[in-house]
């Protein structure tokens, strides 16, 4: 059976945007319920300006609460030099850098150009590898922007070819407003992947139309075997309007074990999980499988 990686961003991308502030003890009940259920990769927060992020504010809590020797990946988003010192005193193996494939969304996002961003990252890249760290790296807008609308699949490749010439074991390509359909994943991936292995690509699907789980099927196709999601479908970027949460992993999950690929997610685990932060938030869950199964 094939595998399929699956990176539970919940704690990041779909905690970044929640208006009230989320418990400390949420949170880390939050990771350790998804490690519980066979997460081996989980985005457990960024480094970034607290005045642009607040609900990230506590991500060196979240990270010393952790034990990071215990086999699962802990990355947090870093988009500078000191986010990397915060990230290095905090002890994380992995970091993220995240740029964009479009101008207007890059400078709302970052405060920078995508040639501004891309020698930021240059530094942060050259600390991080000579410490040890791996990077990721994430291009927001493959798909769409909220500012500039249509981007060029060309723009998304130039992008994720920097990063990965930097130095990025992995290029995750996040359709940050869900606006994406099948054709433009193929058309995007077409482009990407002459410039960077598919197998060190992934597809970062938000569900903003319900188009995500057609866009991550069609990713499949094409090659790409890692998918990031949100527990519960959590999210959305506070620097794109309009967009929702992430792809939910519960749905992502159900539809790669019904493929016949292989996760290591206890869906039933997982579902419970996606109930428990649901009902802290006092919401429902965003996904389909959990609402179908109820609360047990
Ligand atoms: P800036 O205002 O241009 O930064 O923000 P600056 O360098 O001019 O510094 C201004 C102040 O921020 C200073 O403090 C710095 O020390 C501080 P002051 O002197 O005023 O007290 N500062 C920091 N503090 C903590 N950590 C840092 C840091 N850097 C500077 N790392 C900056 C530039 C990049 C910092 C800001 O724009 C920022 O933090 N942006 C992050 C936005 C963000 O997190 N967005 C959501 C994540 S991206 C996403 O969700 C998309 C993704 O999911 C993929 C997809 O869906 O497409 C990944
Ligand atoms: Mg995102």
């Amino acid at each position: 059976m094939t595998n399929v990686k699956i990176v539970e961003v919940g704690p990041r991308d779909g905690l970044q945007n929640e208006k009230h502030t989320v418990a400390l003890a949420t949170k880390l009940e939050l990771i350790e319920r998804l490690a519980a259920a066979g997460l081996r990769t989980i985005e457990a927060g960024a480094f970034v300006s607290p005045k642009w992020v607040p609900q990230m504010a506590d991500s060196a809590q979240v990270l010393a609460a952790l034990d990071l020797n215990a086999g699962i990946d802990y990355p947090v988003l870093v988009p500078n030099d000191k986010g990397l010192d915060a990230a290095l005193a905090a002890g994380v193996r992995e970091i993220a850098v995240f740029g964009a494939a479009s101008e207007a969304f890059s400078q709302k996002n970052i405060n920078a150009s995508i040639a501004e961003s891309l020698q930021r990252f240059e530094s942060v890249m050259k600390r991080a590898l000579a410490a040890g760290i791996k990077v990721r790296g994430y291009v927001s807008c493959v798909l769409g922007c909220p500012y500039e609308g249509d981007i060029a699949p060309y723009k998304v490749a130039e992008v994720a070819r920097a990063l990965y010439g930097m130095g990025c074991y992995e290029i995750s390509l996040g359709d940050t407003i869900g606006v994406g359909t099948p054709n433009k994943v193929t058309a995007m991936l077409d482009a990407v992947s002459e410039v960077v292995p598919v197998a060190r690509l992934a597809g970062h699907f938000h569900d903003t139309y319900g188009m995500a789980i057609a866009n991550i099927h069609t990713a499949l196709q094409a090659g790409v075997r890692t998918f990031d999601s949100s527990v519960a479908g959590l999210g959305g970027c506070p620097y794109a309007k309009g967009a929702s949460g992430n792809v939910a992993t519960e749905d992502v999950v159900y539809l790669l074990h019904g493929l016949g690929y292989h996760t290591g997610v206890d869906l039933e685990q997982l579902a419970d999980t996606a109930w428990f932060i649901a009902e802290a938030l006092v919401r429902e869950p965003g996904s389909k499988y959990a609402k179908a199964r109820g609360l047990r």
